[in-house]
């Protein structure tokens, strides 16, 4: 009769579920709550849900494969006969309970950009399944590295990368944001190696065994399955502060540990503005130069390109974007794709507040307004009343890679700025604070997001709500009335410079005595789109930009050189092309030069040997621009 009467009662047992209590810390619900459909996922959560990943794998780096057993607990909704995983490329060798005995599965259909769904029968005794298998050497999320393609030249790499939806290429799992999970792994590796992952390492210097050395982690909150990552190389460590440090190749790390410098002091200063850091550490790992990315929030440890070490420490808001992630995005998470805005523009903005209390106000609007550049180019390009311009995204057929674009980190922003202005900092921050308190280790919609910060920050107002445009902000294209422009008067004082060069001043009588990385950025930006080849050399020669060490000011050159087609500038092209492989760089610098009648079969050679150095979510976004 109970049986019975739950079965006949599933949709109440499930609502009352929302109600359920929350196990403290891991923020795995002891039932089902609801979650809504993510598009990019074959998982049917309500019905049976991944609450905890053990990975068992080896690397083998000559057949670029991860091989082993990920075992997964599932919690299941009454009645429910099967669980539905993501996975993509992954070759399955088995699935077996708690006891070792064989269960049904089925991998269904690929979809492109979706992967298979792997479809595996419950257990009737215990809440485990394990699956054997082995990725393959093209996974998305992998990339496999041969000694040359890093800094010391002598002992292979490997990353991960699974934002957004590559996780399942490297782990059969629900690869879903909504679908929180905690984890633990056991990784073998040749013995020369060293294992790191975004978890709390339990065997630092790893442990001997039959093929290698092992590495043990575990990561006790939940977490969204993109943020599961690993990196295997020749790693060594040094510490910043007392809950902050740095990894990197043995002939990188003094001068990341150098450039990071401040990070220990950051943490904190994010802390006093939106509640404790509540991932016990904050280290950083920089990555060779491949890594296609600026930073991925890796929990625990932030996943960093080289290219930010620039010797002056001028990059580091890079750093306090991923940093704040541990709030917004890692804590708080999109619940789907189309939400990613609530990770990056929150993160933005939050990014802008840690430097404004790191290194003062002048410079948080400098950035601001290099954001705003960006922002503008980037809605020029799309079109003001484009369905791109719109912070709510649809993604629907669309690979969710695509909405990775300044609109979600820099219009995601400004909305947050604008609100801040209206109600003042202290009310907006401290219902931000109360907002990451109390939805922390919980998927976020748009809609939950308006809905609570109407009832909790507009005092429920409508009439608030719809004079702040809060719908058009979110769900409107272009830019609202209302958006915060940011003035600077040093970016005024660069802009100044800009236009005496353009009337013809020389660049020996430009003032530019203090400038910083970010007014150097803004100055090149502020030149004319194309120069003669007199102007850019005397440029050049006054300030020595084809030179530069510093990434930024380099790609900002480099685009106005090609736009300008300066020559004495192409090798350092060709260099900064062939050495490094973040995708911020390679697309609109590729992209300039295929604009161009002489730079198409410039590109297409440079590509041609420049290409196997790439990750593949760079070659991704390159192939088809470079056909
Ligand atoms: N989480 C993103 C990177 C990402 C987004 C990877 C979507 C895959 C899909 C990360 O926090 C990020 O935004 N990185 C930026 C740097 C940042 C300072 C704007 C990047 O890599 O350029
Ligand atoms: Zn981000």
């Amino acid at each position: 009769m109970f049986t019975k009467l739950a079965f006949a009662l599933g949709p109440v047992v499930l609502l009352a579920a929302c109600a359920a209590p929350i196990q403290v810390g891991t923020g795995i619900p002891t039932a089902l709550a609801p979650l809504e459909q993510d598009i990019h996922s074959h998982a049917r959560p309500n019905e049976a849900r991944v609450t905890h990943v053990a990975l068992d794998l080896a690397t083998d780096f000559t057949a670029k494969t991860l091989a082993g057993t990920a075992t997964l607990t599932v919690a299941r909704a009454p009645g429910a006969t099967e669980l539905v995983l993501d996975a993509r490329d992954l070759t399955i060798l088995g699935a077996t309970d708690a006891g070792g005995d064989a269960l049904q599965y089925a991998l269904g259909a690929s979809d492109p950009i979706m992967g298979a769904p792997l479809t595996v029968q419950l257990p009737t005794r215990g809440d485990r399944i394990s699956i054997r298998y082995r990725t393959s050497p093209g996974a998305s999320a992998l990339q496999w590295l041969s000694p040359a393609q890093t800094a010391g030249k002598r002992q292979p790499y490997l990353f991960s990368q699974g934002q957004a939806i590559l996780t399942r290429t490297w782990i059969p799992t629900q690869d879903s944001p909504g679908i929180r999970q905690t984890y633990e792994a056991r990784i073998t590796v040749p013995a020369a190696l060293r294992a790191v992952m975004s978890a709390e390492q339990l065997t630092p210097d790893g442990e001997p065994a039959a093929a290698g050395r092992t590495f043990r982690f575990r990561m006790n909150e939940a977490i969204p399955p993109y943020l599961i990552a690993i990196a295997v190389g020749d790693i060594a460590f040094r510490e910043i502060g007392p809950r902050t440090g740095v990894y990197a190749e043995p002939s990188v790390v003094d001068s990341a540990a150098r450039e990071f410098a401040d990070v220990e002091r950051m943490v904190g200063v994010a802390e006093s503005i939106y509640g404790p850091y509540r991932w016990g550490r904050y280290d950083i790992l920089v990555l060779p130069p491949s890594f296609p990315f600026g930073g991925m929030e890796n929990p625990r440890l932030t996943f960093a390109t080289p290219t930010i070490l620039a010797g002056d420490r001028s990059l580091v808001s890079l750093i306090a974007h991923e940093l704040a992630h541990s709030w917004s995005g890692n804590l708080v998470t999109n619940a789907t794709w189309s939400d990613f805005w609530l990770n990056e523009g929150f993160t933005t903005y939050f990014e802008n507040r840690i430097m404004e209390a790191m290194y003062g106000r002048d410079i948080a609007v400098m950035l601001q307004a290099l954001e705003r550049t960006e922002l503008d180019a980037e809605i020029a390009g799309f079109g003001a009343d484009t369905a791109e311009t719109i912070l709510h995204l649809r993604l629907a057929g669309r690979d969710p890679d695509d909405g990775m674009t300044q609109i979600a980190y820099n219009k995601g922003s400004s909305f947050l700025r604008m609100l801040e202005l209206a109600v003042g900092r202290e009310r907006f921050d401290q219902y931000l604070r109360s907002y990451f308190d109390r939805h922390a280790f919980q998927p976020m919609t748009t809609a939950r997001f308006l809905a609570d910060m109407r009832a909790n920050l507009l005092g429920g107002s409508d009439a608030r709500y719809r004079e702040l445009q809060v719908d058009r902000w979110v769900y409107g294209t272009g830019l609202p009335s209302n958006m915060p422009v940011a003035r600077s008067d040093r970016f005024a004082r660069v802009e100044a410079q800009a236009r005496a060069f353009a009337q013809g001043a020389v660049p020996t009588s430009l003032v530019t005595t203090g400038w910083i990385t970010q007014e150097w950025q803004h100055f090149l930006g502020s030149l004319p789109d194309t120069m003669t080849t007199a102007q850019m050399a005397a440029l050049d020669q006054q300030f020595g930009f084809t030179r530069t060490g510093n990434s930024e000011i380099l790609f900002a050159w480099l685009r106005k050189a090609i736009a300008s087609r300066y020559q004495p500038a192409m090798s350092a092209l060709e260099t900064f092309l062939t050495t490094q492989g973040r995708r911020k760089f390679l697309v609109p610098l590729y992209g300039d030069l295929m604009k161009a009648e002489w730079g198409r079969p410039v590109a297409r050679r440079i590509y041609a040997t420049a290409r196997p150095l790439y990750h593949p979510v760079s070659t991704g976004s390159l192939d088809g621009l470079l056909r």
